[in-house]
């Protein structure tokens, strides 16, 4: 009997559902969806009464998900189970859901909300309440197997239902108008801060009358995002500089960004640093891999001992050769601050620093802003990335600020919609536009190519036709 439905990429969260809903749990694995939504739901033998949709599904396929599910099950409850609030709104506005789900709610939480809903829909006549009973009720009892804070799980409990998304009574996307619609996440709504006074920045920001045109993204330690964050502005800044970016991969050991990108190199930045593209700009435009999406990549050494043969200086005269080709130029670095990077910097306009949101790199990311400056070696611009931004991680943004010693200019925050990106080979701008981090990561694009952005029409709106003129 399969009463409830989960569709998700997380065998994780699949198996926390199975705990807790025993047989009563028919689930079909994210991976169906590669052959579309029409697919999965063909997988669905028994008529469920609630569908689990999530994590780590994009919005598209949540929307086609809903869409064939209503379709073929009109009487449904739909829950999105997803992490984040931040674009919540747009999820709900246009998805015909009744409610949202944190993963990281509790089994409590989770439980309640799958009763309350169920029982909305039995009131509702969409379903009978026998459909819910429990065939193996010693199943439910067993320990919940994850820890959550006792701080967390009351915030999940109290905070949930605010104003219900449908409980306007609009019709959403043909979904009947009268639902319901519950709302549980493990979030709580963010503290409202005190105004903090300006502070006195040990690193000032970004100076306004410097174009951005070289960008090196930096990181003292790995794993921060680098590499996505240079993938996402190559495509990002793709749309004002049509095939005028060019995205480097100077992570010289360790590249991964045709790999991130689904693109197969046949030239390398081995080649492009080679005496005969040094000698024929010909030669060197051989050696850059296009993207469709209108920019072009200088792939990553083909081993890391290669890598290792190319000299500091080699790689600063290439982006300076690329500078005279192409409107901006992102280079991907090693993390730290090893000659190489060193070397890049020493040749960009622009530092786009990254950290995620552990003390450890935090202070880390403050040393090396510390060392450029005394050696020097600091870009005239700089933009401060907090990557992995989280409410959960016990630090604020304006702590995080005051580690580092300069304002956090954007905050990306942790995504299954990023990995999920990079895996299928696309920037996350272009898999899943709508997907939070993707729109902190415009909001970065937006500072680089704040020259290139037309500026809003200051023409009026065009009157009403009754205004007097
Ligand atoms: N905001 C984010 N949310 C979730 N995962 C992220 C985020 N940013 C990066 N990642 C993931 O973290 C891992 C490390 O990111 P990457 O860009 O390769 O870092 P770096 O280049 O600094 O080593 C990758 O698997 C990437 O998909
Ligand atoms: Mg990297």
């Amino acid at each position: 009997m399969s009463t409830y439905l989960l569709v998700s990429r997380s065998s994780e969260y699949e198996a926390r559902l199975r705990t807790l809903l025993g047989s009563r749990l028919g689930v079909v694995t994210g991976e169906f969806l590669s052959f579309g939504a029409d697919a999965v739901l063909d997988l669905v033998t028994e008529t469920p009464r609630i569908a689990l949709l999530g994590p780590v599904l994009n919005f598209e396929e949540t929307r086609e998900l809903t869409r064939g599910l209503v379709e073929r099950y009109p009487d449904i409850g739909l829950i999105v189970v997803r992490e984040q609030r931040a674009d919540l709104e747009d999820w709900v506005d246009e998805l015909s859901l009744h409610a949202v789900l944190s993963p990281v709610a509790s089994d409590d939480t989770t439980r309640d909300l799958l009763d309350r809903l169920a029982g909305w829909l039995v009131t509702h006549g969409r379903a009978e309440s026998s459909d819910f009973d429990d065939p193996e009720p010693d199943v439910v009892a067993e320990p919940e197997p994850e820890a959550e804070s006792d701080a967390e799980a009351a915030v999940a409990a109290e905070a949930p239902l605010g104003p219900l998304p449908f409980a306007d009574g609009a019709s959403r996307n043909g979904h009947e108008p009268d639902e319901a619609a519950i709302l549980a996440t493990a979030a709580a709504e963010p503290e409202p801060e005190p105004v903090p006074a300006q502070p006195e920045w040990l690193f000032p920001p970004l100076d306004p009358s410097v174009r951005s045109e070289a960008l090196a993204v930096i990181a003292p330690k790995g794993g921060q995002g680098k590499s996505t964050i240079a993938i996402n502005l190559a495509a990002g800044l793709a749309p004002y500089a049509p095939n005028s970016v060019v995205l480097v991969d100077g992570d010289l050991q360790f590249g991964d960004i045709t790999v991130a990108l689904a693109l197969e190199p046949t030239h390398t930045i081995v080649d492009a640093v080679a005496p005969e593209a040094v000698a024929d700009e010909l030669v060197l435009k051989t050696t850059f891999t296009h993207h469709p999406a209108g920019f072009f990549v200088v792939a990553s050494a083909p081993s890391p001992e290669l890598g290792d043969e190319i000299q500091p200086y080699s790689l600063g005269a290439l982006i300076d050769r690329l500078r005279g080709i192409f409107r901006y130029v992102i280079v991907d670095t090693t993390p730290g601050l090893g000659e190489h990077t060193l070397s890049v910097l020493e040749h960009v306009t622009d530092a786009v620093v990254v950290s995620n949101m552990a003390v450890a790199s935090l202070r880390a990311v403050r040393s090396e802003l510390t060392l450029l400056t005394t050696l020097g070696l600091m870009p005239v611009n700089r933009h401060m990335v907090l990557n992995f931004s989280d409410r959960m991680a016990g630090l604020t943004v304006k702590d995080a600020a005051s580690i580092i010693g300069t304002p956090i200019d954007v905050e990306v925050p942790r995504s299954s919609a990023v990995v999920l990106a990079s895996n299928r080979g696309r920037p996350l701008l272009h898999d899943d536009p709508r997907d939070h981090a993707a729109r902190a990561l415009q909001e970065l694009i937006a500072r680089v190519a704040r020259e290139d952005i037309p500026k809003r029409s200051r023409t009026p709106r065009r009157r009403r036709i009754l205004e007097p003129q």
